[in-house]
């Protein structure tokens, strides 16, 4: 980390940008500090891969979909043999995937079942403020933990604002008493889903511990789909598949380990100092099971990859290559959904919460061909492995990757009414390293932009790490990466994006849908608990 720091003392903001060609991403492969299992790891694909269970609606009356979800505690059978207490939607991890059609309202109630506080978040929705799942706007369970309550207790056992003793204080503790909203063990959240088809995802947002309560499990998908996507000839039914990639570490006996400085999520947020860049696990599971095997016809499927990682980037990549030498990957969504038209990679660079939507043509090998999909990002040997699709048969397939997909009508850099800028950069103060945005630790009461409803803005993205940026509500285009056009890989509508360290990545985002006070953040979870958040605020 001192690199970083003695690099910024003498370069500054500017000399640090303009350092990108130099150093480019060879500096910095990692995105956080690898914390390792002590339990004993699985043969790689040798665990099935599971399909998390599709929400149902509870009730279905006037046009809304109605869904109950209750996040309780649960055990899991992660590592073969052993038992994993998991925090699940559903006490499932991941948590049930709802499909649901755009335009279609649906309103889903999240129970609380937990001891602590939780605020559940739509990422990728177009949802109103009071429903966007704010970090300080939490469900509290009978008889648990509720920040509102203990407040003044807190306060004290952390020494008062911005105190953390030792321990690489960040700037929690922001949030006063009288800020905090509470709702009684149960929460609606309000979805009227007035946006294109798309892969989201929900997860946990609660002020200062997300990270650790995403890392126990909080998180599913949420897929939207609409009748320009339904009409499509890609791959559809058991073709359809989600993949949920996240890594974590595990205790001897199984259980998370994860390095919270206190372990029972209530009192002093943040994780030990080494981790401060963020956590990364030595175990990657997809869909929950470690380094899973998929059998899959000799056939075209669809695959809409998630990156539910804390702070881990992938490069993924398919072993071996297509024997015809096309395209490994054939990209028909992002994270706003269809792009235009499809694009191929051979690499997939995915940084957290990032989604792609992937057709892999698995009819291209011989049946009996074992497919692994590595990361080429990886620095151990188990962090190199993602999962395996084993081709087992030969089969009918009508599906196809057209040409033309839809018409995403992206903004263009003349829609911008204006540009601003926003630095994602680790800060001193008073001693203590801060992740900031703009130099600004959060603060729910402050906000860093006005944009008007309804219209474009170009928005200039710097930083000194890996910073995966994210806004809620606003979708955005991606126009510029360093000095140069964006990668291919940032095509189409997005809401995250991967900037790199010491790079600028420029973005048109349209500000549609609500007016009200929203955030934007790095998705690095351990970045956004200490406090590298932001509001804006649509007028
Ligand atoms: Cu997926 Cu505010 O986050
Ligand atoms: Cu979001
Ligand atoms: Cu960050």
């Amino acid at each position: 980390m001192s690199r970083y720091l003695s690099r910024r003392g003498f370069l500054g903001l500017s000399g640090g940008v303009a350092l990108s060609a130099a150093v480019g991403c060879s500096t910095s492969m990692t995105s956080g500090e690898l914390l390792r299992s002590r339990a004993r790891l699985p043969k790689p694909f040798t665990v099935p891969l599971p399909i998390p269970a599709q929400a149902v609606p509870v009730v279905d009356a006037s046009g809304a979909s109605r869904f109950e979800v209750v996040q309780r505690a649960a055990e899991a059978e992660i590592l073969p043999g052993t038992r994993t207490t998991v925090w699940g939607y559903d006490g499932t991890f991941p948590g049930p995937t709802f499909r649901v059609r755009s335009g279609h309202e649906a309103v889903v109630r999240v129970r609380n079942e937990l001891v602590v506080p939780t605020s559940t978040h739509l990422h990728g929705g177009v949802t109103a403020p009071e429903s966007d799942g704010y970090p300080t706007d939490l469900v509290v369970s009978k008889g648990g933990y509720s920040p509102a309550v203990n407040a003044a207790h807190q306060a004290m056992q952390n020494g008062g604002h911005g105190g953390h003793g030792g321990h690489g204080g960040h700037g929690a503790m922001v949030v006063r008493p009288h800020q905090w909203t509470t709702h009684d063990q149960a929460k609606d959240y309000v979805y009227p889903l007035a946006q294109r088809a798309a892969t989201l995802w929900y997860h946990d947002h609660r002020m200062d511990f997300s990270g650790p309560q995403v890392w126990r499990g909080l998180a599913g998908f949420f897929l939207v789909t609409d009748a320009e996507d339904e009409a499509l000839p890609l791959p559809s039914g058991e073709r359809d598949v989600p993949l949920m990639i996240c890594d974590r570490a595990f205790e001897a006996g199984g259980e998370f380990r994860y390095p919270a400085l206190d372990p029972a999520l209530i009192g002093t947020p943040g994780v030990e100092d080494d981790f401060m860049e963020g956590v990364l696990g030595d175990v990657v599971l997809v869909n929950g099971a470690p380094w899973p095997v998929l059998e899959v016809d000799a056939a075209r499927y669809r695959l809409r990859v998630l990156n539910a990682s804390n702070a881990r980037r992938y490069r993924l990549r398919l072993d071996p290559e297509p024997p015809d030498g096309s395209p490994a990957f054939v990209q028909v969504g992002s994270d706003g959904g269809l792009l235009e038209r499809p694009v191929g990679h051979d690499r997939v660079p995915i940084s957290p919460a990032e989604r792609f939507d992937l057709v892999v043509d698995f009819g291209r090998y011989p049946v009996g061909t074992e497919v692994t999909v590595r990361n080429t990002l990886g620095e151990t040997d188990g962090t190199r492995e993602v999962m395996r699709f084993r081709v087992v048969r030969r089969a009918r397939d009508e599906s196809r990757i057209p040409e033309r997909l839809s018409e995403p009508r992206l903004p263009t850099r003349g829609d911008a009414v204006r540009t601003r800028t926003f630095d994602f950069r680790q800060t001193k103060r008073a001693g203590a390293r801060v992740w900031t945005i703009n130099g600004r630790v959060f603060d729910p009461d402050e906000h860093l932009a006005d944009p008007a409803l309804g219209t474009v803005e170009l928005w200039r993205l710097s930083s000194d790490f890996h910073h995966p940026v994210h806004l809620h509500l606003a979708h955005f285009a991606v126009v510029g990466r360093g000095a140069g056009a964006p990668a291919a890989t940032d095509a189409g509508w997005k809401d995250t994006v991967d900037v790199r360290p010491y790079e600028t990545v420029e973005v048109l985002a349209r500000f549609d849908g609500f007016k009200g006070r929203y955030m934007m953040h790095c998705h690095n979870l351990e970045h956004e608990d200490m406090a590298m958040m932001a509001n804006f605020r649509v007028t």
